[in-house]
């Protein structure tokens, strides 16, 4: 043998999963590498109901494991089991829920979470019943923008019952960790955590159930896309093109997974001088826009910088509960309205 396995991980840690930033390997879908000569026998195990991701995988194993010099041939065996929430493995886990729209960008700190949260309390204010879900294991930020604080307890069949804020029900993983685990949770164990939080929440009858997304494509949001069936998703960016080349691979992992996305919310857009209210675009203009033209899907709004968004954040009380009137908080109701007439054509 003339090569290393080193050199066959280094290989294999070069090939992403389709729609995803991550390689195989750092996802644990790598069960063995056996090597026999100069010939290499890699085991795979997926969960999919996407017919075209095992070839796929396959054919960019062997293109990669051929190149490492040494490597005559390579097989790849692959354990294909059922999608862990489809509808034939048991009972539906979220029963009860008319609609579960995650809310996604690529990169962090564009304003996910402060979307999520309005877009739950506009939708409450319009009579639904609704529930908000934090999926970041790492920063439970929606349970500190609604003020919430309490640890949620539990009910007779070992469910979570969310904790009510402003008349939504809200949900934080990071709520139910300890304070050491984030950092021990790494891939399978994610995923695995992630499955089994979604599945014991009493949720009850909602309307809506939004997710608010942690940024990027890992196995965090593969996980969600692969374990319950999304009515949609909503992307949100700022308008600077770092933000915009990442959005389009959240758009190319939805679109991957066949979850629709319904449209596109730019976040600090503008700032509006106090001194002449003129607009100013402080990270370019139109981003968002060419971004939901080249999807095909609506931009629902763009939303200004508002340094009260920020405070009501740290408040712990909602922007459209805490500030009832304000350019961004009719931008906000306006996506909201939007999203309602998307969401109700869809059905
Ligand atoms: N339009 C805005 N004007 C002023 N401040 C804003 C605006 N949108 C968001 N913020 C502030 O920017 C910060 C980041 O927003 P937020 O937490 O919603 O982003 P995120 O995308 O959820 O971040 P993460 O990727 O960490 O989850 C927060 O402090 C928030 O209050
Ligand atoms: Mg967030």
């Amino acid at each position: 043998m003339s090569f290393t396995e080193e050199q066959l991980r280094a290989a294999l840690s070069s090939v992403s999963y389709p729609g995803f930033r991550r390689d195989i390997l750092s996802f644990g879908l790598v069960k063995e590498v056996a090597v026999d000569g100069h010939d290499v026998k890699v085991q795979l195990v997926l969960s999919t109901s996407d017919s075209k991701i095992p070839g796929q995988l396959r054919s960019e194993i062997e293109k990669a494991l051929t190149a490492v010099s040494g490597v005559e041939k390579v097989t790849v065996l692959i354990d294909l089991q059922a999608p862990v929430a489809a509808p034939s493995a048991g009972p539906i886990p979220l029963a009860g829920i008319r609609h579960v729209i995650a809310v996604a960008s690529g990169k962090g700190g564009v304003g996910k979470s402060t979307v999520a949260v309005n877009l739950a309390i506009a939708l409450q204010q319009a009579g639904a019943a609704v529930g908000l879900c934090d999926c970041d294991l790492y920063g439970p930020s929606v349970a500190l923008m609604c003020g919430a604080k309490e640890r949620p307890r539990a009910n007779e069949q070992d469910q979570i019952i969310p904790v009510e804020r402003h008349g939504i029900k809200l949900m934080s993983m990071g709520l139910l960790l300890e304070e050491e685990a984030p950092a021990v949770l790494r891939g399978p164990m994610v995923t695995r955590y992630t499955q089994q939080f979604l599945r014991q929440v009493a949720w009850g009858q909602l309307d809506y159930l939004i997710l608010d997304l942690p940024p990027g494509t890992g196995d965090i949001q593969l996980t969600i896309v692969q374990t319950i069936p999304l009515s949609g998703a909503i992307l949100v960016t700022t308008p600077q093109e770092v933000a915009l080349l990442d959005v389009r691979k959240a758009a190319s992992m939805f679109q991957k997974t066949n979850v629709p996305i319904l449209g596109i919310v730019e976040n600090m857009s503008y700032f509006i001088s106090s001194e002449d209210g003129k607009h100013h675009a402080i990270f370019g203009t139109g981003g968002g826009a060419r971004e939901a033209e080249r999807l095909g899907v609506p931009l629902l709004g763009e939303i200004p910088i508002e340094p009260a968004i920020g405070h009501s954040g740290d408040a712990g009380a909602p922007f459209l509960i805490s500030s009832v009137s304000s350019e961004a908080s009719s931008v906000l109701r306006k996506i909201a309205k939007q999203f309602s007439v998307i969401i109700s054509e869809k059905n």
